[in-house]
């Protein structure tokens, strides 16, 4: 049975929607633990409800990001996990973090990849005229919101559609994409190769639509 690791930042909805489906999935994996770099984040509550270990590394006490991505590094291979869950983790991570977890490691992003990383990005996508919009889960690499994506949700954008509003509709099908993601992982049928996803025997030229 694999382990995971979710890293949250904040209110955690990414990190219930995976909880809800670890509940319905159980002989596949377990979450093992939730860590945040923010000692107010909601998610740290979702995690003690449902009787997950939590814990804070909170970033502020930490002189540089190579320090605070080693206490990271260390206690995450303390819990001997084999993924780790970015699910609006909101800190950016330095390259020796992100190798070492290389094919390992997945996030979550509010954009249709490449487009928009960073933050912002509902907002930005509605200033430059955008008829579309959506999220992608990728593989991180030591490259910002750059490694291979996996796969995508599309929405249209409407005319009275605000940044809000797209927040809210990217979140539910960010609630429906992510576990059948991570389920894909624990399933053994997602994988890393030459920067490329693998999904099943496919290497995933484009990402798969959701
Ligand atoms: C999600 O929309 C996720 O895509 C985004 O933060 C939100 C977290 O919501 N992630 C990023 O912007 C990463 N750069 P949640 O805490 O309710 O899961």
């Amino acid at each position: 049975k694999k382990r995971i690791a979710v890293l949250i930042s904040g209110n955690g909805s990414n990190l219930q929607a995976i909880i809800d489906h670890q509940q319905q999935h159980a002989e596949l994996y377990e979450i093992a633990i939730v860590i945040s770099n923010r000692p107010q984040a909601f998610g740290l509550k979702r995690a003690a409800d449902a009787h997950i270990e939590q814990k804070v590394i909170d970033h502020t006490e930490f002189d540089s990001r190579e320090a605070f991505d080693a206490e990271l590094q260390k206690l995450i291979d303390s819990h001997q996990i084999d993924l780790v869950v970015l699910a609006g983790f909101m800190r950016i991570l330095t390259q020796d973090f992100t190798r070492h977890y290389l094919g390992r490691m997945l996030n979550i992003h509010p954009s249709l990849l490449p487009k928009y990383t960073g933050l912002n990005t509902h907002t930005r996508a509605i200033e430059a005229g955008d008829k579309e919009h959506g999220l992608s889960i990728h593989f991180v690499t030591p490259e910002l919101d750059g490694g291979p994506v996996i796969l995508q949700a599309k929405l249209e954008i409407g005319a009275d559609d605000s940044a809000d509003s797209l927040a809210e509709k990217v979140h539910r099908l960010e609630h429906l994409a992510y576990p059948q993601v991570v389920q894909w992982f624990v399933e053994d049928r997602l994988s890393l190769k030459d920067n490329h996803a693998w999904l099943d025997q496919n290497c995933l030229q484009t990402p798969v639509e959701f």
